[in-house]
């Protein structure tokens, strides 16, 4: 049910939500908007945000590639038709090859890189100026456990998300004195799609695979999208509003 108080804590403002179609993205746009936030919603699966776009008040949907720089710049022009940008989510990401470094193709390699670092970049490219512009703005960037430390399962990924660390705190240092606040949240395994892939990709080792990651969390479990979607909306809060530059591990304590 939404309160009054709820409503009012972003209430009116308006932001960009990238890989609002599923998992953390989606959760984090629901929750948003039932807090009175105006969003633009991009993903490339056009049906799985049609679904989430329902149940977002007021929210303009953009189907597109976070890589294309066009299609980055069509969900900008929406932000316009909404009012001054002052939120902005970066969630669309994939996981790419759970190989050795070695094994990595180039082709994996380079769509790895374009979706989770360049895609990134090209949502900040679009929306700090007009952060900038409106007189300030919340940013959270999503990278990962694996951004932070090294990981042998899915190395290429984890190299992908160390970029979007130093890419945000790189942002930090250039435009936090003008009105720009951006954070970094760094999940461990959450139960969404990517993380089922993840194991998938394990093919008959699927189960062994689920059960290390398990067995390794101080909690024994997976965490939810709403326990990573409560922490982003705290970042991007008033409520944080001396939280800058950091890379906030959502993940049990495993990388306590
Ligand atoms: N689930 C986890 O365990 C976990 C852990 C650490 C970090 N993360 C990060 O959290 C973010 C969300 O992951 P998730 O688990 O919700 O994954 P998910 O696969 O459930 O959702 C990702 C969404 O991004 C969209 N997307 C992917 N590539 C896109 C592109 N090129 N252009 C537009 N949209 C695109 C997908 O269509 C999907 O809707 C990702 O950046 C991921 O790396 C997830």
């Amino acid at each position: 049910m939404t309160t009054t108080a709820d409503a009012a804590r972003f209430g009116g403002r308006v932001g960009l939500v990238t890989g609002a179609g599923s998992g953390l993205g989606r959760d984090v746009a629901l929750r948003l908007a039932r807090e009175g936030a105006r969003l633009v919603l991009l993903d490339r699966n056009a049906e799985a945000l049609a679904a989430v776009a329902r149940d977002c008040p007021g929210a303009e949907s953009v189907v597109g590639d976070v890589a294309v720089a066009a299609d980055v710049a069509r969900a900008a022009a929406a932000l316009d038709r909404l009012g001054p940008a002052r939120l902005l989510v970066t969630a669309a990401g994939i996981l790419g090859p759970t190989v050795p470094l070695p094994e990595v193709s180039e082709a994996e390699w380079d769509r790895l890189f374009a979706i989770n670092v360049k895609g990134t970049w090209l949502a900040l490219k679009h929306v700090v100026p007009r952060m900038e512009a409106a007189g300030g703005g919340a940013i959270v960037t999503f990278a990962s456990g694996a951004g932070l430390v090294g990981n042998p399962v899915f190395p290429a990924y984890s190299a992908s998300k160390g970029a979007v660390v130093m890419m945000t705190r790189s942002l930090v240092a250039g435009h936090t004195a003008k009105g720009i606040r951006a954070n970094i949240v760094c999940p461990g395994p959450i139960e969404t799609p990517m993380l089922r892939d993840s194991f998938a990709q394990a093919g008959d080792g699927a189960a062994a695979r689920e059960d290390y990651t398990r067995a390794r969390n101080p909690m024994g479990r997976f965490g939810t999208p709403a326990e990573v979607a409560e922490t982003v909306l705290f970042l991007l809060s008033d409520a944080a509003s001396y939280v800058n530059g950091v890379a906030m591990p959502v993940d049990g304590g495993r990388l306590a």
